[in-house]
């Protein structure tokens, strides 16, 4: 099987195989996870669309006991308090950003643009086949374009979510360090618009996926699902594609800008982990198998999103022709996408989550090919090594 070809079929067949658990259709709205016209049915908000309401779940909790006993809950606190930055002073907002060379640098470093180059280039069915390096080129650009793009809105997604988790979550050490993290999001907000704005000078509507994912996040009314959908599936998510983009580039006020937010979100990373951890502990098999549920929909809304259906009229493709061949030949998957989900899937292992009940999500994962970054370091270890406050101290 290929990385990530499960057909409906097999799907439909595993989800039925579990009595106990809910079908695909009941999980994810949809009958199986790859059929063309049902990614390509969720759409985006229209540019024109300036303000998305979203439904918010669950209660505000106080909390009356002020004893602080969760030591590593408050030494991230500690740690989040040293390690601010600011956008406006500790960048170098001068500098240049020459597109072509940008772009043409991109080309070569970007692993899935080089895929798609490769594909195309012996393979007559590929929309891009017979394509010059300068129209690949082009697609190097638009994708960091369309990727930062997201970031952007995924920070706005960070910055609300956990505004909600300060609210709704019952312990006062977790309060501290989710109102940090609050600032923390705020900064990325404004550091990727800004980038955006004044040296991309342009930028792409919110993925419908994403923002399926962001609006399911926060309508659930149970706290820790707002930990589990933001601080492990997205925050996991943007974290490995953060590293790749600014392995990537050689730009280098973008390469300082994504190293400063990548401390942050491992802290956050780090922050649902250990949080979660200590709610899982307490949970029944029946509440484990829905937030296992929940794990899989999260990954399988951010896997739509990584067919950047929004991309490809840009360059003058048809988003179906794209994605019919995306699927047919799992090129950019098996080298980018999978990759993706390695801050992810080492973090619900530590979290219990793959292997609870019969394993459910462990078999999702292993169809979704994803399955092999269960042993990657979790970020609730790694998350020191991206740590920047030293040098903000100097
Ligand atoms: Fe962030
Ligand atoms: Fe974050």
């Amino acid at each position: 099987m290929t990385t990530t070809a499960i057909t409906t079929t097999e799907s439909s067949e595993a989800a039925e195989s579990s009595e106990a658990t809910e079908s695909y259709e009941e999980i994810i709205g949809r009958s199986g996870i790859d059929d063309v016209d049902e990614i390509l049915a969720v759409v985006g908000p229209v540019a024109t669309e300036l303000v998305h309401e979203a439904e918010q779940g669950g209660v505000t909790r106080f909390t009356w006991d002020y004893r602080k006993d969760r030591t590593a809950l408050e030494k991230l606190y500690s740690k989040a308090k040293r390690g601010q930055w600011n956008v406006e002073t500790d960048l170098d907002w001068s500098i240049d950003v020459d597109r072509d060379k940008v772009s043409r640098h991109l080309l070569e470093t970007m692993p899935q643009v080089r895929a798609f180059q490769e594909a195309a280039a012996g393979d007559r069915t590929c929309p891009m086949h017979g394509w010059s390096d300068d129209q690949f080129a082009e697609l190097a650009w638009e994708y960091q374009t369309y990727g930062l793009s997201q970031f952007l809105h995924g920070e706005q997604g960070a910055l609300v979510c956990t505004a909600k988790i300060t609210e709704q979550v019952p312990w006062i050490e977790a309060k501290y360090y989710a109102a940090t993290q609050v600032m923390d999001e705020a900064r990325h907000v404004e550091v990727f618009d800004r980038y955006l704005t004044e040296k991309v000078r342009d930028s792409y509507v919110c993925n419908g996926h994403l923002l399926l994912l962001l609006d399911d996040i926060i309508r659930d009314d149970r706290w820790d699902m707002t930990y589990m959908g933001m601080q492990i599936m997205v925050e996991g998510l943007a974290l490995a594609s953060f590293g790749y983009l600014a392995a990537a580039t050689e730009e280098p006020l973008l390469k300082k800008l994504l190293r400063y937010v990548m401390s942050d979100e491992a802290r956050h990373v780090a922050f649902g982990v250990l949080s979660l951890k200590e709610a899982y502990a307490e949970m029944s098999a029946q509440e484990l198998q829905e937030r296992q549920e929940f794990a899989f929909e999260a990954g399988l809304r951010m896997r739509d999103r990584l067919f950047y259906q929004d991309m490809w009229e840009r360059l003058g493709l048809s988003a179906r022709e794209m994605l019919t061949w995306m699927r047919a030949n799992p090129v950019e998957n098996q080298i980018w996408q999978a990759a993706l989900f390695s801050k992810i899937v080492p973090n619900l292992k530590k979290l219990g989550l793959l292997d609870a009940g019969d394993g459910w999500l462990r078999d999702r994962y292993t169809e979704m090919g994803i399955i092999a970054f269960e042993d990657f370091e979790d970020t609730a270890t790694e998350f020191s090594r991206f740590d920047i406050s030293s040098e903000l101290a100097g």
